[in-house]
């Protein structure tokens, strides 16, 4: 007779979250991996070298982590902040000193960015040094270099969000420096502001991209760049020397 267990593994409502049995040989255990959307994330094979902890140190991981992190302590602090001139900054002393949290919660995505962008460039060594940007991995390289330049993106757009002197200074000195480049410079600059010098209409600019469309672009290229290290075959291990 059929046990309790058995009934409900066999029920229809279960096998329609779970379509197979306890696998108990190599080719069902790679049917339960890529038909689970969960487990499917996980290669059913990978390069043992590749398991070595000192071989990523987890720093691709660690900085898809601090992006999710980044981006849920981003939507808390957008319930409390408002992107004009004449609220944001009192909308930051507010949340330091009158919400329940709330410096936590601005040092979690204040520090939280600073890391971001140091373990990303780790990340960039590492790769670089394991030789890992060889064909077939040039095109996740150049993908990289774009994750790079939008983390970078982010911080900086962030920068001005505070709207203290910090801010308005490190935003005047640092479109003015890239006025500097030949021919695109002085549009670029304007295109950033939104005008002359650093006003509302560039705070307004800089939190569509800061909340918006960087964060958008990561996390879509994040996608591209983990499917891309599954297609070019799993973690560059190969090319590791013993
Ligand atoms: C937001 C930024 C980034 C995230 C979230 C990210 C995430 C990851 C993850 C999770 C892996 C697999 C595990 C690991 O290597 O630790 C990986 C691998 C890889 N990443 Fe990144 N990455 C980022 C930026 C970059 C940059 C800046 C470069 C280079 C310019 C790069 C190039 C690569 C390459 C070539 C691989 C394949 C490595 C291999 O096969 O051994 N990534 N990345």
């Amino acid at each position: 007779m059929a046990s309790f267990a058995d009934s409900i593994t066999r029920s229809r409502v279960w096998r329609s979250f779970f379509r197979h049995g306890m696998p108990d040989n190599p080719l069902d255990r790679s049917l339960v991996m890529t038909t689970n959307v969960f487990f499917h994330l996980h290669p059913v094979k990978i390069n043992l070298k590749s398991l070595r902890a000192t071989y990523t140190f987890g720093l691709g991981v660690l900085t898809t982590i601090l992006f999710v992190s980044l981006a849920i302590t981003g939507v808390l602090l957008m319930f409390y902040y408002v992107p004009t001139v004449e609220r944001a900054y009192g909308n930051i002393i507010t949340l330091q000193t009158q919400v329940p949290f709330g410096q936590l919660l601005r040092n979690l995505h204040r520090w939280g960015a600073h890391l971001m962008v140091l373990v990303v460039v780790l990340h960039m060594m590492r790769v670089f040094f394991t030789g890992a940007y060889k064909p077939p991995r040039e095109f996740n390289w150049i993908v990289g270099v774009v994750l790079l330049i939008l983390t970078l993106g982010a911080s900086f757009t962030g920068y001005l969000l505070p709207w203290d002197q910090l801010s308005f200074w490190a935003i005047t000195v640092g479109t003015s420096i890239a006025s500097y480049a030949p021919v695109i410079g002085t549009p670029a600059r304007t295109i950033m502001l939104g005008g002359p010098e650093v006003g509302q209409e560039a705070l307004t600019r800089f939190y569509a991209l800061h909340v918006m469309v960087i964060p958008g672009a990561i996390a879509l290229l994040i996608a591209l760049h983990l499917w891309r290290v599954r297609k070019d075959g799993g973690l560059a291990a190969n090319d590791v020397q013993d």
